[in-house]
């Protein structure tokens, strides 16, 4: 690691991407100029107060400690810094197509402050060709050219929200449109991150991080796929996994779930369908598995009028536990729970729910609000679908006073008592 490097860094984007990079960066030494659209954001970090679920007060707090951490809405300051990072949000059109417009504003809106010697990376989730194809365009109509004047690179985000790896030691790859472009980025990055795997272009980058996600998406929708067969077997999956996994080789464990969320692993799969069908070629796997996913709000919603006939579903109540798209964090972009929620109330379902990170929620135009989980709540309702596995829920709880509890994360699995527990 060059540690001893410090540098100017613009972030633009302060979620849970930039925000945490300007965290490691302030730690090496580094200053952070934070940049982002959304004024909430900028009054509550002025104010320290946290948006963000992997972030405590006293975390925001420690951001500030050294008067190197310098946040605001506007991109003047982006004419003080050595590096700027793009960190902005890369979701989905209407019709399942990449949506750069964010990337492209906080591109278009950094020109009139570039100048010559800086270098731009691109950190958001994106198809192959986007720091040569969208973005080198736009930087080079300043008349800076990059390889000569300015240096442009992609690194991909390998940041897991709720989980306890920490940043700085999760390598970091990089790719360079030029030779220079990626020394520059190797070597700012080498003063934060432990280890920098340079690649030998912005599109390797670019795709190492498709590839990362597709996997997950591909395999999760496989075990997802194999829940029905399993049922009419008689057979737990999880129970499958765990004795192929004793395999010393050859298996990688994936587990089933009520779909893939979150604007990550549902989401990239489909940047690359885009560019592969613009480049007139098949990607016939990720088709199946974004089908695969589409189903599953369908089958979680059959499966839990199954569970309770021969009363319907338009007579029943349903307790849902776990809103956001992964456990542990406060995310609940693309959650699963949501279109699994708005089917169940379709069906005429009286749902409750209960998630630590979201008191409220809307789904279409009804309002739901978090209840508490008391003994005398929990047994009002006919059922309990467990969709996200938050840590620190009472569990045995919601098992002892509901008649069935529909379990699709095995959340229940440390329980002696599971008779009416249907694990999915
Ligand atoms: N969150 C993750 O776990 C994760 C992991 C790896 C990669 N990524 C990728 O990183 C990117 C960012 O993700 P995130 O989770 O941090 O998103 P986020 O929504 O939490 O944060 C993005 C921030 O960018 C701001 N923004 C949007 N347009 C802007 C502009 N033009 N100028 C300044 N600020 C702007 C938004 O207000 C928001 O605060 C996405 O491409 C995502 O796919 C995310």
């Amino acid at each position: 690691m060059e540690h001893s490097l410090k540098y100017k860094i613009g972030i633009i984007g302060l979620g849970y991407v930039g925000l945490s990079l300007a965290q490691l960066f302030l730690e090496k030494g580094s200053t952070v100029y934070g940049i982002d659209v959304e004024e909430r954001k900028i009054n509550m970090l002025q104010k320290r107060q946290s948006y963000l679920s992997d972030f405590s007060k006293n975390d925001i707090r420690k951001l500030f400690s050294n008067n190197s951490f310098h946040i605001g809405c506007t991109f003047d300051v982006i004419e003080k810094v050595d590096v700027i990072i793009i960190c902005v949000p890369t979701p989905l059109d209407e019709l399942d197509q990449p949506d750069l417009r964010y990337v492209v504003s906080a591109a278009e809106s950094s020109i009139p402050y570039l100048r010559r010697g800086q270098l731009v990376v691109l950190e958001s989730s994106t198809f192959p060709g986007t720091c040569e194809e969208l973005l080198k365009p736009i930087l080079e109509s300043t008349g800076l050219l990059i390889g000569r004047d300015i240096s442009l690179a992609y690194s991909p985000e390998r940041i897991d929200p709720g989980s306890t790896w920490e940043l700085g030691k999760i390598p970091k790859v990089v790719g360079g449109v030029t030779p220079s472009c990626t020394a520059y980025a190797k070597q700012v990055y080498g003063s934060a991150f432990e280890q920098t795997v340079v690649v030998s272009s912005p599109r390797v980058a670019e795709m190492t991080k498709l590839l990362e996600n597709c996997q997950r998406f591909l395999n999760i929708s496989f075990m997802n796929s194999l829940l029905k067969i399993c049922e009419e077997l008689n057979v737990s999956l999880w129970e499958v996994i765990e004795a192929a996994d004793t395999k010393p080789y050859g298996f990688t464990k994936y587990y089933p779930g009520p779909g893939i969320g979150g604007h990550c692993i549902p989401v990239d799969p489909l940047y690359l369908l885009w560019k592969s069908r613009k480049l007139n070629l098949d990607l016939p796997f990720i088709e199946l598995s974004h089908q695969v996913n589409e189903d599953m709000p369908g089958y979680i919603v059959e499966r839990v009028a199954k569970s309770l006939r021969p009363k319907e579903l338009k007579e029943s109540s349903v307790l849902v536990i776990g809103v956001t798209y992964k456990k542990d964090v406060n995310d609940i972009r693309e959650s699963i729970a949501l279109p699994i929620i708005e089917q169940l109330l379709e069906s005429g379902v009286h749902v409750g729910y209960f998630d630590p990170y979201v008191n409220e929620l809307k789904i279409g135009e009804t309002m739901l609000h978090a209840m508490p989980l008391t003994a005398r709540n929990v047994k009002k309702y006919d059922c309990t679908l467990i969709l996200t596995d938050h840590s620190n829920i009472p569990y045995e709880l919601l098992v002892m006073h509901t008649p069935v509890v529909i379990d699709t994360r095995n959340a229940t699995a440390k329980m002696a008592n599971r008779k009416n527990v249907i694990l999915l």
